[in-house]
């Protein structure tokens, strides 16, 4: 598909280049003065200008130069850089090339269009794409009424799209794609009867389509990702040459039917995925066309399985994800698809099982496939491994996976299969144990068994030859038992582990600190781990995510956890998988994107799933076990920390005074373990923290007051006998006499005293502002106003010692909490 602009371009060029040479022809001496002027004004780091102007007297012999035989004059500068890039402005002197009629300066940094390039009236090439432009398009481009191509693509463009450019009744070749182009498509456009190619997408363009019937050369049309609204009119249907169709990503509304795709026999890719489109053909319908793509992602389609698809015969690429459709596949279907590359039927509610033939089929590619999501059932036959993806996950497939070893039942030792990187069986009822020879065999990336009932050990295999490394594991929420094998050594790429919810035993082996080096996320919840946690741990200086939570584990927690850089930063740290798969097709996000692994990671008492924010998911859960001794300090430089749970073990000691050093803090569950002393103060400091449990311990003496935990209902403070202050009931000693000053006292001084408080009273409301404002300022983001500020405000708060301003300011706590927990 991106071959047809080459095409174009080609085309093009022999047609304007047949009065072009550059060895007849003496270049004209102003035009010469003009290119010299001209290279004056740029940086040329890269000396691609270096013939400009040096030993070689005839500039149409330069490079980038042609000149016409005919009457000498420069017809054509392109200086589109192979290496490297020139830099500067471009030069009015650029005027004195009076015959010029193409000019390309895309891919060098010239950030300003200027107006004077409309003077240039020959012009039937302009290529400016990617020269890092900015600003609005000059009307004086309009006067270009010879332009054959206009290329503006990939700047930072802005404003509307000038009606002028319907004054260049001459193009053919139109595009202003990845700028930040706003307002409507303006009507004048209707003018470039010539139009073949027309992309604008990738900006902001707002309102409805034109009636694109007025485009009757149109080859592609490419206008996804725009704000474009309204419903595509029949028009479209009369686009005999049409070749490309993208609308994606906009909010097309309305129903398609076969009259709106009547007459485009020339369609090859038909994107209409992302909008509000509902396809309804009729059961007859026979399209003209015979697609190599075919992109429906979110479309409505469904109830019923669209027959029309049984006249697409070589289709390469189909995303029918998401589209509503429960009947069962039809069997001519699966015969349909040996020459896919990309198939995406994930997220509908198909029923089947899937023909064993399809399974086995020798694909042509190595192709992707996602049926995830769905309700396929059955047993998974042998795969033959010609898939570089597979996705299986969210189904109800059953049986063991014995058949990664097996072909037709005998064990293929040494087959090794050459694509299948990525595969994902989770959430299904699979069940039975691993085979041990499958590492050998599957050069996986990433491996997903998660939520199965598999049992048994985990296989000496499981991370296959060292040079493949795999690089995220989920075997969580199955049955497996035993230690990890010592031969997961060999998985020296793994970024991330989840073995959590198995009954896997023995010590947390050592060899994750030393040998797995790049790990991120270790999980291994809900087992049954003994031992101490392992000083190599802290070896792990990548992790982010680390839950050793409900097991049996003893000893301390160990001192250096400060080596846990990543924890120590608050930007995101995950980067995601780079994918294998290279598409060679247009549409935008059939490009597969990079794999973005997805965890879920308990936070706040629930859990939650967690896919492109991951990198700022920064937690350590080490609750339910039997850890003992104090909480190092050293954990209070983990600053990008936004979970810590040690709740549930023996922790004593103190809770480390610097706790408020955790700015990032959104959750604290310190609940059951042995820990005395007082609450730190600068607890209070933390203005993102929206779950706090300090229940079940020895702690005494008073609440510190702030916004944050006087809003926490008391059971998070309750069960420490010492402990006093709102929002517990008990009173602390000493404050009762503060209480109310005002009780009793009907005298001079109380009047006195009631003065003073009315007085106050202003600044106490603003101040009450103040601090509403500044908690709800930490919502969602950062605090914007000092907190100290807040301090202060509590502490006058103190002073006046009303309980009835007290209880308003805790009630509006309370509904800041209930805002960020809903962050
Ligand atoms: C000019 O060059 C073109 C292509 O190089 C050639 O076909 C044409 O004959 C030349 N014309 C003259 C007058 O030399
Ligand atoms: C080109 O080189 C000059 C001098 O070394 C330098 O100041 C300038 O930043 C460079 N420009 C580019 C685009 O690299
Ligand atoms: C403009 O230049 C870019 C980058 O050099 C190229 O990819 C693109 O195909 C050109 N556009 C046209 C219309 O020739
Ligand atoms: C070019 O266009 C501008 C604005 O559209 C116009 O004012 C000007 O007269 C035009 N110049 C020429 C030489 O046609
Ligand atoms: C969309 O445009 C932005 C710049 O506006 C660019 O960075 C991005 O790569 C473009 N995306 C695509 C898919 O072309
Ligand atoms: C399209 O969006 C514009 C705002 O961008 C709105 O004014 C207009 O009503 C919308 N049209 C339809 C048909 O929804
Ligand atoms: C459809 O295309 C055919 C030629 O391919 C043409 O004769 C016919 O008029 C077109 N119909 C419409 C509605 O454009
Ligand atoms: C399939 O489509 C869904 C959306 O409908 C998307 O989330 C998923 O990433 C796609 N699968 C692949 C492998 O591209
Ligand atoms: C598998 O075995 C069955 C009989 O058990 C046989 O019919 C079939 O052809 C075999 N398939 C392959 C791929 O060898
Ligand atoms: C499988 O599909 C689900 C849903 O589309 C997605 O979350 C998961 O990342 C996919 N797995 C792989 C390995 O692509
Ligand atoms: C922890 O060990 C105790 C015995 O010391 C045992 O009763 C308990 O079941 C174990 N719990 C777990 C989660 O392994
Ligand atoms: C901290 O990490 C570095 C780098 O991995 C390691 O060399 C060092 O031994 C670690 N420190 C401790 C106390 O484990």
């Amino acid at each position: 598909m991106r071959g047809l602009s080459s095409q174009l371009l080609l085309l093009m060029l022999g047609l304007l280049c047949t009065q072009c040479s550059n060895s007849e022809a003496i270049c004209i001496e102003e035009e010469k003065q003009a290119l010299l002027e001209f290279k004056q004004g740029l940086e040329d780091n890269y000396s691609l200008l270096s013939s400009w102007g040096s030993h070689e007297e005839d500039c149409c012999k330069w490079k980038g130069i042609k000149c016409s035989n005919q009457t000498g004059h420069v017809v054509m500068l392109d200086l589109r850089p192979v290496d490297g890039n020139l830099q500067g402005e471009i030069s009015s002197s650029l005027l004195g090339l009076k015959h010029l009629v193409y000019l390309d300066l895309s891919l060098n940094h010239f950030f300003i269009l200027p107006s004077f390039i409309g003077s240039l009236t020959k012009l039937q090439y302009l290529n400016l794409s990617n020269t890092k432009m900015v600003g609005n398009i000059p009307q004086q481009l309009g006067n270009l009424s010879s332009l054959i191509s206009l290329d503006l693509s990939l700047n930072e463009l802005e404003g509307s799209i000038p009606k002028v450019l319907g004054n260049m009744v001459s193009l053919v070749h139109l595009d202003l794609s990845s700028n930040n182009f706003e307002g409507t498509i303006p009507q004048t456009l209707e003018n470039l009867y010539n139009l073949q190619v027309l992309d604008l997408s990738n900006n902001s363009i707002s309102g409805e389509v034109p009636d694109l019937s007025k485009f009757p050369l149109l080859r592609e049309l490419h206008l996804s990702k725009n704000r474009l609204n309204g419903s595509l009119t029949k028009g479209m249907g009369k686009l005999s040459k049409l070749q490309i169709l993208d609308v994606s990503s906009n909010s097309f509304e309305g129903d398609i039917t076969d009259s709106h795709l009547l007459n485009l026999s020339s369609l090859k890719l038909l994107d209409f995925s992302y909008n509000f489109l509902s396809l309804k053909f009729s059961s007859t319908w026979v399209p003209r066309f015979n697609l190599d793509t075919i992109a429906l992602r979110s479309c409505k389609l469904g109830p019923a399985f669209p027959k029309w698809l049984q006249t697409q015969k070589n289709f390469m690429q189909l995303d029918m994800s998401n589209t509503g459709i429960s009947d069962p596949i039809p069997n001519w279907f699966w015969d349909l698809s040996w020459n896919v590359g990309y198939l995406n039927l994930s997220r509908n509610q198909f029923t089947n099982t899937i023909p064993l033939q399809w399974f086995l089929a020798r694909f042509i590619g190595s192709p992707i496939i996602d049926l995830s999501f769905n309700r396929f059932r059955g047993l998974l036959p042998q795969l033959n491994f010609d898939w570089t993806v597979l996705n299986l996950s969210n189904n109800l497939f059953q049986g063991s996976i014995t058949f990664l070893c097996e072909t037709n039942g005998s064990v293929k030792a040494n087959y090794m299969p050459s694509y299948l990187s990525y595969l994902d069986l989770s959430d299904n009822l699979l069940s039975g144990e691993l085979p041990y020879c499958w590492g050998n065999m599957v050069p996986l990336t990433v491996l997903n068994l998660a939520n199965n009932n598999l049992s048994g050990r985990i296989p000496d295999s499981i991370c296959g030859s060292t040079t493949h490394g795999i690089q995220s594991l989920h075997l969580q929420n199955n049955s497996f038992i035993g230690e990890l094998p010592r031969s997961m050594i060999t998985c020296s790429s793994l970024r991330l582990l989840d073995l959590g919810e198995n009954r896997i035993s023995g010590r947390i082996p050592t060899w994750i600190g030393t040998r797995l080096p790049h790990l991120m996320i270790l999980r291994l919840s809900s087992n049954l781990l003994i031992g101490h946690i392992p000083l190599q741990l802290c070896h792990l200086t990548s992790l982010q995510i680390l839950d050793l939570s409900q097991n049996n584990i003893t000893g301390t927690i160990p001192q250096c956890l400060n080596n846990f850089t990543v924890m120590a930063q608050t930007q995101s740290s995950y980067v995601s998988i780079p994918h294998p798969y290279i598409s060679s097709f247009g549409t935008s996000f059939l490009l597969t994107s990079d794999y973005v692994d997805n965890l879920l990671v308990t936070f706040k008492e629930k859990s939650l799933e967690y896919g492109k924010t991951l990198g700022l998911v920064k937690v350590i859960n080490l609750s339910s076990n039997k850890l003992k001794g104090e909480i190092p300090r050293e954990i209070t430089n983990l600053r990008g920390l936004i979970g810590l749970n040690l709740s549930r073990n023996f922790l004593t000691g103190i809770i480390p005074q610097d706790i408020g050093y955790l700015e990032r803090l959104e959750s604290l569950d310190l609940s059951r373990n042995l820990l005395s002393g007082i609450i730190p103060q600068s607890l209070v400091t933390l203005s993102l923290l929206s779950h706090l449990s300090l229940s079940n311990n020895n702690l005494s003496g008073k609440i510190p007051l702030g916004t944050q935990l006087q809003s926490f209902s008391a059971s998070a403070y309750a069960g420490n006998e010492n402990l006093c202050g709102l929002p517990l009931l008990k009173i602390c000693l000493g404050d009762e006499a503060t209480q109310d000053p005002r009780i009793g006292s009907n005298n001079g001084e109380g009047n006195i005293q009631e003065h003073a408080n009315s007085n106050e009273r202003p600044w106490f409301y603003i101040s009450m502002a103040l601090g509403f404002i500044v908690g709800f300022l930490g919502v969602c983001g950062s605090l914007l106003l000092k907190s100290s500020w807040r301090h202060a405000y509590f502490q006058y708060l103190e002073r006046i010692g009303d309980r009835l301003y007290k209880a308003i300011i805790i009630a509006m706590a309370k509904l800041l909490r209930n805002f960020k927990t809903q962050c």
